[in-house]
């Protein structure tokens, strides 16, 4: 029977509505279909997270949401946006990662890590002082890339990989993932959106290469599937896995959904991959996004779920209750991410569960904020 899909909401309270019911991927479930989807801090330092980051992913555990990823943890210093985000590459990274697996599950959510290479994208300013790349003088460094292109005219031109450092690189993924796992993490998502690494691979606009790692979409997509081969020899086969991809580069000559959906149904018949976290952009600052309306990306998610036949994250400006649940409850996506909804207001989940009539799963602490 053909599944009946709805444009115009959620019936009334008839059940519980799919948002609020528990989610499985493999051995992990988790207590509703809310994800806190990944946000960079920018404030460790050599990689080094502090109280800053226990507060603000345990305020959203707290919250309610059913699924908490850390910000971008980047598998190198090199690798990461800027000077002030987090790592996870030695053992002293790994403390406090495991205290943000600990806080997180304590409060009933399922922690996720991101796990993240910058690319050519490395070496920026933290949004609050411009965002600009950092010239090599000034304490920052080369990035790393495909193809020797830089990612805006005026940055400093990144180090193309030869075939043996793009090995290097994958090893130090898989590495991330061991220390996540011995960490706690329970979700790990491989981060190959908006023009970081992963992303810059797969895209013709960044990959300009002309050997086995470049080309056609086979050749641009060898980089990210080597990176989960490797990252699934040291994540274990009862936990998820989740690939966060930019669905369309926006831009003339860049990738569009028909291949972000070719990529999915690659990605798809790995068997190693559970999710395709659904965002966009970020690869070429001569981007345009013809409409930005809430849920401009749900129609990716939507695709890739119904043609890739593999589940799906929606994302980007979600931000009112019923939306966030006809999304789910229309077939549209298995989960809802939202970042900027949840950074403003970490209890979301408890004020969307009123607003659905649902009576949410929430630590005993929290019981009277349900009532
Ligand atoms: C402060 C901030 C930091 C972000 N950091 C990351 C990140 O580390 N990794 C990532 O994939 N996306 C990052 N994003 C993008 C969000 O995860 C999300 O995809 C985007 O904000 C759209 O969702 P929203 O409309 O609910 O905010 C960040 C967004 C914000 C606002």
């Amino acid at each position: 029977m053909s599944r009946v899909r709805s444009t115009i909401g959620i019936p009334p309270r008839m059940s519980t509505p799919l948002l609020f019911q528990p989610i499985s991927f493999r051995s992990v479930t988790a207590r509703n279909r809310i994800v806190v989807s990944p946000m960079c801090q920018y404030s460790a330092n050599d990689g080094l997270g502090d109280d800053w980051h226990v507060q603000t992913l345990g305020s959203k555990a707290a919250g309610g949401a059913g699924i908490v990823f850390t910000e971008a943890t980047h598998v190198s210093a090199i690798g990461r946006i800027t000077p002030h985000c987090l790592g996870l590459y030695t053992p002293d990274h790994q403390a406090l990662l495991a205290r943000l697996a600990a806080v997180i599950t304590q409060c009933g959510s399922v922690p996720g890590i991101q796990i993240a290479h910058a690319g050519r994208k490395a070496s920026s300013q933290v949004p609050w002082e411009g965002g600009k790349p950092i010239p090599v003088e000034d304490g920052g460094w080369v990035p790393v890339a495909p193809s020797a292109l830089p990612s805006v005219p005026g940055a400093t031109q990144p180090h193309a990989l030869s075939a043996g450092e793009i090995g290097d690189v994958i090893g130090q993924f898989a590495a991330t993932a061991r220390m996540a796992r011995e960490a706690g993490f329970k979700i790990a998502e491989i981060h190959a959106a908006h023009g970081y690494l992963g992303h810059s691979f797969l895209s013709p606009v960044s990959n300009h290469r002309n050997d086995s790692y470049g080309g056609d979409l086979e050749g641009r997509s060898r980089f990210l599937l080597e990176v989960i081969e490797a990252v699934r020899g040291e994540w274990p086969s009862d936990l998820p896995l989740w690939v966060r991809l930019s669905c369309s580069d926006w831009v003339q000559g860049g990738l569009t959904i028909e291949d972000t959906i070719a990529v999915s149904r690659k990605l798809a018949a790995t068997g190693q991959v559970d999710l395709i976290d659904c965002s966009s952009g970020g690869v070429s600052h001569e981007q345009k996004i013809p409409s930005l309306h809430p849920g401009y990306q749900v129609p990716f998610a939507d695709a890739i779920r119904n043609q890739a036949g593999i589940a799906t994250g929606a994302v980007g400006m979600i931000t009112e209750p019923t939306h966030a649940a006809e999304i789910v409850a229309n077939g549209r996506a298995d989960v809802v991410l939202l970042a900027r909804a949840l950074l403003a207001d970490p209890g979301w989940p408890l004020r969307a569960a009123k607003a659905l009539g649902v009576k949410p799963e929430v630590p005993k602490q929290y019981l009277r904020a349900t009532l």
